[in-house]
């Protein structure tokens, strides 16, 4: 259909529907093949047929989508299309890293890649649209939805966002392969009250500006299909309700013209909020606010709207856009042309070669997306003539499970586990494992075979951490750390005095003890890794693939420090050891265990000579920033290389650093090279104390580093003029 064919009959549908059609394209139902929220019954066929459901979310698989899609196009009075919604936020089919640890490949290009290896699978399999990207800034580990996002900068999950748009979207929504994203969840629901899941958010308009909107703005840029408001209150207005930042900010200011879909019962829940006394004045307010899709809302918006109506509390014209931009997605995604694109063959993605390359991306993003945190007294990498290995601890069979995962066993190529990947790694080790235990109970009788173990064994391997189950939604931990069986286990394999080498998985970073960075040789944060988990494993360990992960959240020393963030605003007394009245902790540094950044390769690279091509930038200029790095390592590898800036004077405080630039360089042992970065002076706009942004003369720090670790930094200045 052509375009302006689409307008008309979009037009002609409007006028068509009755107000009871038009409240049904604005629900969202469940097919219910899994559950990601309270639970309700899924949708019926009756009420596909009468036209009272627009979308529905958690069924997916060609045939069955067909078969639900009939009884819309063939059998609602209007023939309507639905589409078909569900969470791919690390792969359908074949498992990526999750989203937390592919922020730590620092990687434009991969994001970007496995987005669209993801959207690939989702289009044969009946998906429409993907809930995903999540590019909420985190910077509390106690909250578990950490394991879903990019971690705690907001240019990181900027540059994250837009890739991840791109590579689900391309550019346009109807070709082949592609689905629309959803960017959520918006905004802020990262700054929940203590990490606490769905707790209040209490923040300054300054921050929500400066580091939790820039991502959702980039998505927007990037032409992201859909938004998704959080679950959250911020600043005492849910923001499900929040007119000043979804339509003011978002639509109105940000010209956002896509579909807001309201998070899992979020529209209801503004009753339990205590803002709204019904569904019709429930249904009013997101209305309002801009929400045009109500997702699982026990038919708040199906029961509710009229009712707003009949009482003056909505207009039918704001009922209509809501309405339009529902239809308009569904011309936008090919689904009036045809309601069955989705519902492919899926030869194409079951052929063993386009397999056997997806299996291979998984295994490069999980090998991009480790961060080597120690290694010490040459503990990796592993040798093949490295003796007896024990692989020990509750987590030597983590891969990235995933709630999919149980649904489409039979489909999917099996994943591939620690061990297993550590046997095909080192196939002359004498590999031994301790089975058995679980993440929070550890017996006395496992903790004494390990002990056993590691004494028979030349080296340790020990798989710690969480499980999936223990991050994600509602996830939050208060002690986001190792459980107390796993401390105990480590203390005794460490007590054998033989290389230990830990291998961490988590959804967050972890609060350690101290005793067990120090006394661990090695220590490696996997995350949850998909599919290739235990292949991507064999090659870092076996320096295979030269580690060059780098951190996106920094991990604290304790639980006390959060949230700990690189990216705070100066104090006017700094901490000084010697004076007591400065900003500090008595019992704890204000450094981070590792720093946002932090990562170590099996090479040794060294930066010098950082300078600029111009000491002076006028607007509208761009200044290029060259350092160069050294390779002095045994191997091969991969440098990443950060800028950040710090403003010197301005007429609001700036944060001590703030990241504007990363990018990498390969080098071989002995070999240098230089790295470019170009910033313009628009770049150094800051939000001025009336919020609006600002280009402020003045001079600028310049920083070029490995980390945001101040103290190994190069730097130089420029100066701004105005
Ligand atoms: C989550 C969303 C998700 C939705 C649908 C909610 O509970 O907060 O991120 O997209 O469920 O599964």
């Amino acid at each position: 259909m052509a375009r302006s064919d689409e307008k008309a009959h979009i037009e002609h549908l409007i006028a068509e529907m009755t107000l009871e059609e038009k409240v049904g394209q604005l629900t969202m139902l469940s097919g219910e093949l899994v559950q990601t929220g309270p639970a309700a019954a899924p949708v019926t066929s009756e009420a596909i047929r009468e036209g009272r459901v627009g979308s529905l979310l958690n069924l997916w698989g060609a045939e069955r989508v067909r078969e639900v899609q009939r009884h819309a196009v063939e059998g609602s009075r209007l023939k309507i299309p639905l589409f078909f919604c569900l969470d791919v936020l690390y792969g359908l089919r074949t498992f990526f890293p999750i989203p937390f640890g592919e922020s730590c490949a620092f990687d434009v290009e991969l994001w970007e890649r496995t987005a669209r290896v993801a959207a690939q699978e989702c289009a044969v399999e009946g998906i429409d649209l993907n809930f995903s990207p999540m590019i909420d800034v985190a910077r509390d580990p106690r909250w578990g939805r950490t394991v879903e996002g990019p971690g705690e900068d907001a240019f990181l999950a900027a540059r994250f966002a837009e890739a991840k748009v791109r590579g689900f979207q391309i550019s346009d929504l109807a070709a082949d392969g592609v689905v629309a994203a959803t960017a959520k969840h918006l905004a802020a629901y990262g700054a929940v009250q203590a990490g606490r899941e769905y707790a209040p958010v209490d923040m300054s308009e300054r921050q929500l500006h400066e580091v939790y909107l820039p991502p959702f703005r980039a998505a927007v840029r990037a032409g992201v299909a859909a938004i998704m408001p959080a679950f959250t209150d911020f600043n005492g207005i849910p923001m499900t309700a929040n007119a000043a930042i979804l339509r003011d900010v978002v639509r109105r200011e940000w010209g956002f013209s896509g579909v807001m879909i309201s998070d899992y019962s979020a529209i209801a829940e503004l009753i339990t909020h205590g803002v709204a006394e019904d569904k019709a004045q429930a249904a009013a307010l997101a209305l309002d606010a801009g929400v045009d899709i109500d997702m699982m809302g026990h038919d708040t918006y199906f029961e509710g709207l009229p009712r707003a109506l009949d009482r003056g509390l909505v207009k039918l014209e704001t009922i209509d856009a809501a309405v339009r931009r529902v239809l308009q997605l569904k011309g936008k995604l090919g689904l009036f042309e045809d309601p069955y694109r989705r519902c492919g063959s899926p030869s194409a993605i079951a052929a063993t070669a386009a397999q056997g390359k997806r299996r291979d991306l998984a295994r490069e993003a999980a090998c991009r997306s480790f961060v080597l945190l120690k290694n010490e007294r040459d503990a990796l990498p592993l040798s093949d003539g490295q003796g007896a290995i024990a692989v020990m601890g509750p987590l030597v069979d983590a891969k990235g499970d995933a709630r999919v995962a149980v649904e489409m066993t039979e489909t999917l190529a099996k994943p591939v586990a620690v061990l297993e990947g550590l046997r095909s790694a080192l196939p002359n080790a004498r590999i031994a494992f301790t089975p058995g235990c679980t993440v929070e109970r550890i017996e006395a009788a496992e903790r004494s075979r390990a002990r056993e173990l590691a004494r028979e064994s030349d080296l340790v391997v020990l798989c710690l951490g969480e499980t999936m189950a223990m991050s994600g939604e509602a996830g939050s931990r208060g002690h986001p750390g190792l459980p107390p069986a796993q401390c105990e286990l480590a203390r005794t394999v460490l007590a054998q005095r033989k290389p230990v080498v830990i291998l961490l998985f988590s959804g967050r970073p972890l609060v350690l003890p101290e005793w067990l960075v120090e006394k661990a040789d090695a220590l490696v944060a996997a995350w949850f890794p998909g599919s290739e988990a235990g292949r991507a494993i064999g090659d870092v360990l076996t320096g295979r693939f030269n580690p060059t992960g780098r951190l996106s959240m920094s991990w604290p020393v304790d639980v006390g420090q959060i949230p700990i963030f690189f990216g705070a605003r100066p104090t006017g007394r700094p901490a000084a050891a010697s004076d007591h009245y400065t900003s500090k902790y008595l019992d704890m540094p204000n450094e981070p265990r590792f720093a946002f950044g932090h990562g170590l390769s099996y090479s040794r690279f060294e930066l010098s000579g950082l300078r600029l091509d111009r000491t002076e930038l006028r607007s509208g200029q761009t200044v290029a920033i060259s350092v160069d790095v050294a390779n002095h390592g045994p191997l091969a590898g991969e440098e990443t290389v950060l800028l950040f800036i710090r403003d010197q004077v301005s007429s609001v405080t700036r944060p001590l650093l703030e990241l504007k630039g990363f990018q990498k360089i390969s080098l071989a042992p002995a070999q240098g090279g230089t790295i470019r970065f170009i910033i313009s002076a628009e770049d150094l706009t800051f939000l001025d104390p009336d919020l609006a942004p600002q280009l402020e003369a003045g001079g600028f720090d310049i920083l070029v580093g490995q980390s945001a670790d101040r103290n190994k930094m190069l730097s130089t200045q420029i100066e701004l003029i105005a």
